[in-house]
């Protein structure tokens, strides 16, 4: 019955993941996907979070379903992290947020809302982008399209090119942007520049869709929150996926958030009532365990600042990293402009390497890092990124 599908292609990401576990070289590096490993080449329990969990292992509960929507606890949460403490738009009850299974699950149940309300509606999404975007929004029956976003050139951010275009966007056009830690550049726009595309957005009447799924990577908490706090400051109607599988360290426990900002608070009421349809038909509700653990560290005030300063350390470590490789490089390769290493933020770094120079870094140096040419940075640590700047280096040399 089956015989007519198409062969999976298999994921970009995920696929080249497994490869590198099959891989035998004794000093092999895993640069492909975006997890965070401490300098000790592990994914780290955070401290805060192991907390919870053995206040949850010690009084055990029933297992029973969360509401369509999840639960409250969690859900103000989210709305406190990602909207800020001092939130108008939450205060006046205008934030419809439901609980999700990750960022990802936050996108779809977001297109489905979409798809449903604004039919002829299509999405631009940022020129590269995270592959899924396209999967995600094309699933749902809305029509993609991209706008400029990296100029190879600079390695840095093509402004112009994207404001030029997002000025034709016929009106309650979606717009797929990253607030922080662009994947997969790591390129991201200034608090002026957001407030440039804010006025673009609202005289377009465009819908903006925020994924921020590196809340914290960036600049802090707060810094890297501008551009969703500012849009809901602005008094736009904006969706906003957010992921606590990297700050957290959650990543299996599919922990995520989906929030509309809206006119009103009856209008919030209206765009609940519909998140929680569309979430029971797909999954009816999201899972407890996850929904739990995270609820309790962001609502126990000590937890919430020490998981804060847990993130400070993870962001910390990433630009060290980021620093050393850009130290040897410059040393190992005087000629080449390691620059963009220490510009660009978060998880990720847009290296610009053709598909033959990846080719040779996994052949030659057991290196994985996707076709696209996007570096995972938190799978550099002190004791093997002198082998991944000899590795670039031997690559390198050859087209410098
Ligand atoms: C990534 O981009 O590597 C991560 O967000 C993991 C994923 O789901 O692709």
């Amino acid at each position: 019955m089956f015989k007519h599908l198409e062969q999976y292609a298999g994921d970009p990401i995920f696929g080249l993941n497994d490869a590198f576990h099959r891989n035998t070289h004794p000093q092999k590096i895993n640069l492909t996907i975006g997890l965070y490993y401490d300098d000790a080449g592990r994914i780290p329990v955070l401290p805060s979070v192991a907390t919870v969990q053995t206040r949850l292992a010690a009084d055990p509960a029933p297992c029973t379903y969360l509401p369509m929507e999840g639960l409250a606890a969690y859900r103000s949460a989210v709305q406190r992290v990602v909207f800020g403490e001092a939130s108008t738009a939450v205060a006046e009850g205008r934030v419809a947020t439901i609980q999700t299974l990750g960022g990802t699950g936050a996108l779809k149940v977001g297109a489905d809302l979409l798809h449903a309300a604004y039919p002829e509606s299509q999405i631009w999404i940022s020129d590269p982008a995270w592959d899924n975007h396209y999967a995600i929004f094309g699933g749902a029956g809305i029509p993609t399209n991209s706008y400029p976003y990296y100029d190879q050139a600079t390695k840095g951010l093509a402004f112009d090119a994207m404001m030029e275009c997002l000025r034709e966007l016929p009106s309650h056009s979606i717009v797929l942007l990253h607030p922080c830690c662009h994947n997969p550049t790591g390129v991201d726009l200034s608090q002026a520049q957001w407030d440039e595309v804010i006025q673009v957005l609202q005289q377009r009447r465009l819908i903006p869709f925020l994924d921020i799924a590196y809340q914290g990577f960036g600049s802090g908490m707060d810094e890297d929150a501008y551009a969703v706090r500012a849009m809901a400051d602005a008094g736009l109607t904006v969706l906003v996926a957010n992921s606590f599988s990297k700050n957290l360290s959650v990543y299996g426990e599919r922990c995520g958030g989906l929030s509309v900002v809206c006119g009103s608070s009856a209008e919030a009421d209206l765009v609940l009532g519909q998140l929680k349809a569309i979430v029971r038909r797909i999954y009816s509700s999201p899972p407890s365990h996850g929904g739990h653990v995270v609820a309790g560290v962001l609502n126990d005030p000590e937890l919430h600042s020490q998981w804060v300063a847990e993130v400070s350390t993870m962001r910390d470590r990433m630009a060290q990293m980021r620093g050393l490789v850009h130290e040897q490089l410059s040393t190992k390769l005087p000629d080449y402009d390691a620059d963009y290493f220490i510009r660009q933020r978060g998880m990720f770094t847009y290296s610009g390497l053709s598909r033959e120079q990846l080719q040779t870094l996994r052949e030659r140096h057991g290196v994985y890092i996707i076709d696209s040419g996007r570096i995972a940075v938190p799978g550099l640590n002190t004791a093997n990124v002198e082998h991944f700047t000899d590795a670039l280096a031997d690559v390198i040399s050859v087209t410098v």
